[in-house]
């Protein structure tokens, strides 16, 4: 979501800054803003729209004003109110003395704000992270010290954030704080950077310090101060951080989209390398601590993501209960939370996530902690505040995505996921051993098969063409490959902004066929299986109405192929494993389209690579 960098050394902070806010442009944005502050002088620039609005803006500064060796910076996903320069961080007090970069949200800004409004705080903007500069800027006042300042603030602030908080009295300080949103703190010799990720960072330190939920820290050029909740201060641990600066290359291709969908059969020999060796040896995942005996009591699953990831858990749905006979409920985070929801010490939550940071799934999750569940996380980053909460851990091993898009990850999570739904059938002995011999070899042969369908993409190209200028597209899909159905029009409906709905493809009967006539494309997925038959008659429901005919599949007669107005073939595979190469073809319709119709594919407009609020 929103990115925060702070700077305070002896380089130009400026040059920092901006590098670090460009390196987390991949994450989602509208504006961006930057605060340069040296004894008694701060000078604050924003604009909306890119980061290179604000580059351009500060080209033409004096250097006088922008040669300071601390700052602030940062690119706002707008909440409250719209991404305009006057909503943009930084925000400050009435004399521009205390300034603040935030992300989060502050839920109880609307009580705070007629307090400060009587104190005579004037507010220019719509946002709540103006009214922690006032407030934090009248405990300044009271107390002349920034440290102590913002440690009183946040003791009345509700909801979520990360902050950096900087006065102009005192320009060898950042004090940072964080509640519910991701914050580092990297070190440097005599010199020190703030972030809210390891990317805006990496290229100037390989250590940092990650602040936990309620701590406040002190950071100058030498030091950097962590203090707990209660105001003690405190020794967090310096890790080694885990990406080269390489990840954020395009190595070529036009997009990171591109690249992360041509990444993938890598990917997959990177997941099943230490979990899968050959189709004889027992799945293992080091960090599941899921015994035979614990597993014998564990009468549901609940599975809560969101976005991709939920159509992850969607897939293993089907294949967990097909593999282990436990019944399995797959639910949005956002819709788990709030309610009531049934679970208990003998249910296995499972939270799937990319980033680890959506605040929906850590939200869900949290509850289902307090119901007693045993909680496993899927994700990427080990760092996440997802990855703290578990019971249990699934690293996905898919490396940096930077695409907002997620395709890699997707790849990744369907791979756990099987290795977790073979690793639970072997342990409660729940499916025979050839059936789940014959899985693994499914999944050691798959790099192979996505490199035949990733070296020649040219039909897709072409399909994509053709349809580019389609106001609406549907995919429909049945059994395990309904959620690949989905995630191939959220896919398209993300980069491209054309209307797409995944539909079961037994459900177009039901009310979706009224739209179909001859400029609506529908896209089947049809794969040799139990269901194939039936897809193929939905097929002939939606030609019978003049539709469009896509149709992806691996088993196709002579007969039927005048039904398709266009065809890709992909290579021989199992239903259950299907999805994970059948979605690759959906990935690049979507790509290529949206790079047809000229969009921004690798930041598409009004998403954040991972959403930090409710
Ligand atoms: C889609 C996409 C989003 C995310 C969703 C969840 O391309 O990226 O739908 O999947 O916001 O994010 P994570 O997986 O980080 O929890």
């Amino acid at each position: 979501m929103c990115g925060i960098v702070g700077y305070i050394g002896k380089k130009r902070a400026v040059d920092i800054i901006l590098k670090g806010l460009s390196h987390l442009e991949y994450r989602g944005y509208d504006s961006a803003g930057i605060a340069l502050v040296s004894k008694n002088d701060a000078h604050i620039y924003k604009a909306s729209g890119k980061l290179n609005n604000l580059k351009e803006i500060i080209s033409r500064e004096k250097e006088e004003n922008i040669s300071t060796t601390a700052g602030i910076g940062h690119t706002r996903w707008a909440t409250h109110g719209l991404p305009t320069e006057v909503n943009a961080h930084p925000h400050t007090c009435n004399c521009g003395s205390l300034i603040i970069v935030h992300n989060g949200i502050i839920e109880n800004y609307k009580d705070l704000k007629p307090e400060l409004e009587q104190k005579g705080c004037r507010f220019k903007s719509q946002t709540d992270t103006e009214v922690a500069a006032h407030l934090i800027a009248h405990e300044f006042d009271n107390k002349k010290d920034l440290l102590k300042a913002v440690q009183s603030a946040v003791k009345k602030l509700k909801g979520a954030y990360a902050f950096c908080v900087m006065h102009k009295s005192m320009p060898d300080k950042i004090i940072a704080a964080r509640k519910n949103a991701p914050l580092i703190i990297g070190t440097g010799e005599g010199e020190n950077f703030i972030a809210s990720d390891i990317p805006a960072i990496i290229e100037y330190t390989k250590k940092a310090i990650y602040v936990s939920d309620n701590q406040v820290a002190e950071v100058k050029a030498d030091s950097v101060k962590i203090y707990n909740e209660t105001g003690d201060l405190i020794s967090n641990k310096v890790e080694n951080l885990p990406f080269e600066p390489v990840a954020l290359s395009k190595m070529g291709y036009k997009h990171f989209m591109l690249k992360e969908i041509h990444e993938q059969p890598d990917v997959v020999r990177n997941v099943l390398v230490d979990k899968i060796q050959n189709e004889d040896k027992a799945v293992l995942l080091d960090d599941v601590k899921l015994s035979g005996e614990k597993l014998s009591k564990i009468n549901r699953i609940q599975i809560i993501a969101c976005g991709t990831s939920l159509h992850a858990g969607l897939v293993g749905k089907y294949v967990i209960e097909e593999l282990t006979k436990i019944p399995v409920d797959v639910e949005a985070s956002s819709e788990y939370i709030y309610r009531n929801t049934i679970a208990d010490e003998n249910t296995l939550v499972i939270g799937i996530s990319q980033s680890g940071e959506t605040a929906d799934t850590i939200t869900a999750i949290k509850q289902a902690k307090e119901n007693k569940s045993h909680i496993l996380i899927i994700t990427n980053r080990k760092d996440s505040a997802m990855a703290r909460l578990a019971d249990s851990l699934l690293l996905i091993n898919a490396g940096i995505e930077v695409s907002v898009a997620a395709t890699k990850s997707y790849m990744a999570q369907l791979i756990s996921i099987y290795a977790l739904a073979i690793y639970l059938a072997e342990t409660t002995g729940k499916t025979g051993n050839s059936k789940l011999k014959e899985l693994k070899k499914e999944l050691l042969t798959l790099p192979s098969k996505l490199e035949i369908v990733l070296n020649d993409t040219k039909n897709i190209k072409e399909i994509a063409k053709k349809y580019s200028s389609s106001k609406d597209f549907i995919f429909i899909a049945r059994g395990i490959n309904y959620p690949s159905a989905l995630e191939g029009a959220l896919k398209l409906k993300e980069i491209s902004y054309i209307n797409a709905t995944g539909y079961p493809a037994g459900e177009l009967k039901h009310g979706p066929i009224a739209m179909l006539d001859e400029t609506m494309p529908v896209l089947a997925i049809l794969n040799k299986g139990i269901v194939f038959d039936k897809v193929l008659s939905n097929c002939e429901e939606a030609k019978a109405r003049q539709a469009r005919l896509i149709g992806v599949t691996n088993f196709i007669d002579e007969k039927h192929i005048n039904l398709f107005d266009d065809l890709v073939i992909i290579p021989e595979i199992s239903d259950m494993v299907s999805p994970a190469l059948n979605i690759v073809v959906l990935q690049l319709l979507a790509y290529h389209i949206s790079e047809y119709l000229g969009k921004d594919v690798d930041q598409p407009r009004n998403l954040a690579k991972s959403v930090t609020v409710e």
